[in-house]
C-alpha cells in the first residue's frame, strides 16, 4: 500500500475509476525474482512443477573456435574476443533432471544454442520429451564479414521440447514458421555499462514468450545475462524467476528492472 501511496501522492491522482484501474492492472503485473549464483546449485531451490516456460540462453562454448581479434585495414581491430563465461564447458546432462522436475506437464523449454551444442541437446533432451523441434533467429544487421571469406554469422539456433497437451498459442500459418526475423540488440536498448556480448532483443524474447504461455505464468531464465527474458516476461504480464553468475550482470539486471518499472508505470500514468 506505500508504494500505491507514493504513486498516487507523484501523479496527484484525484479520480477514484483511474485507482480502481491502477489496482486492477496490479493484480495481474508480474513478480520478479532474481538470483545471483550457480544455476547448477540454485535450481535445486526451485520447487517442482512450478515453471510454465524455461526460456534460457545458455554459453555457447564457442570461445575455443575463437582465432582472436580481427585487423582492419587502418582501423581498431574488430573485437572477436569471447567472454570468460562462455569458456567453462556446458553438459545439457547436468540440466537434464532440475529442467523435467521444475516444469509443469504443460510447460515449454526454449534453450539458445549452437553448432558445436545443438548435437548434444538432441541427444539428451529428444529422448525424455515428446516433440524436440528447433526455431531459427535471422539476425538482419549480423557483423559483416571483412575479408569475404566465408558467411557472415546471421543465425541462432533455438531448440525447444515439450510434451503432449502443452500450452500452445497457435496464430495463423505464416506467423508460426520456425524462423524470426530481427536486429541484433541496438541503442538504445542495449546496455553500455556493463555490455554484454549476447543480449539478446526483447522482442525476439516476446515472440517465444507469446507462443509459449500465457499472462501470469511463471518464466524461468537460469542463464539471465542482462534479464532481457525477464524484461519481455515483465512487458507480457508473466512472472519471472532469473539466475546469473556475474555479479556485475545481476547487478545490470536488478537495475534495468527498476528502471524499466518506472518507465513502464509512467508511461501506464500518462495513458490514464
Ligand atoms: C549467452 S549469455 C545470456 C545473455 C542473455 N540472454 C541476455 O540477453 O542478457 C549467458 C549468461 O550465462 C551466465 N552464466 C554462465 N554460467 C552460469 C551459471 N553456471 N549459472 C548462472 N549463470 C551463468 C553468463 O555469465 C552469461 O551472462
Amino acid at each position: 500500500m506505500p508504494v500505491l501511496i507514493g504513486i498516487l501522492r507523484k501523479y496527484k491522482l484525484k479520480d477514484k475509476a483511474k485507482i480502481l484501474m491502477y489496482d486492477k492492472r496490479k493484480e495481474i503485473r508480474m513478480a520478479y525474482d532474481l538470483r545471483y549464483g550457480d544455476c547448477f546449485k540454485l535450481l535445486d531451490d526451485i520447487p517442482d512443477k512450478s515453471v510454465d516456460l524455461i526460456l534460457t540462453d545458455p554459453p555457447y562454448n564457442i570461445a575455443k573456435y575463437s582465432t582472436g581479434n580481427i585487423d582492419l585495414p587502418g582501423r581498431s581491430a574488430l573485437n572477436n574476443d569471447l567472454a570468460d563465461w562462455d569458456k567453462p564447458e556446458i553438459e545439457p546432462k547436468d540440466l537434464l533432471a532440475n529442467f523435467k522436475r521444475i516444469i509443469k506437464p504443460k510447460g515449454n523449454i526454449f534453450v539458445f544454442t549452437t553448432y558445436n551444442q545443438i548435437g548434444k541437446w538432441h541427444e539428451v533432451f529428444d529422448p525424455e520429451f515428446d516433440t524436440f523441434q528447433f526455431m531459427v533467429w535471422h539476425k538482419t544487421n549480423p557483423a559483416p564479414k571483412i575479408y569475404k571469406n566465408g558467411f557472415l554469422n546471421s543465425c541462432e539456433l533455438i531448440v525447444c521440447m515439450w510434451n503432449k497437451g502443452h500450452q500452445w498459442n497457435f496464430s495463423n500459418q505464416k506467423e508460426m514458421h520456425n524462423f524470426i526475423q530481427t536486429p541484433i540488440c541496438m541503442q538504445p536498448e542495449r546496455l553500455s555499462n556493463p555490455k554484454h556480448p549476447a543480449q539478446k532483443p526483447v522482442k525476439l524474447l516476446e515472440h517465444i514468450i507469446k507462443i509459449a504461455s500465457n499472462i501470469g505464468d511463471t518464466i524461468l531464465d537460469p542463464f539471465m545475462g542482462v534479464g532481457s527474458t525477464g524484461i519481455a516476461a515483465y512487458n507480457l504480464k508473466r512472472n519471472f524467476i532469473g539466475i546469473e553468475l556475474e555479479k556485475e550482470y545481476f547487478d545490470a539486471t536488478h537495475t534495468r528492472f527498476q528502471e524499466h518499472e518506472c518507465k513502464m508505470k509512467e508511461y501506464a500514468m500518462s495513458n490514464f
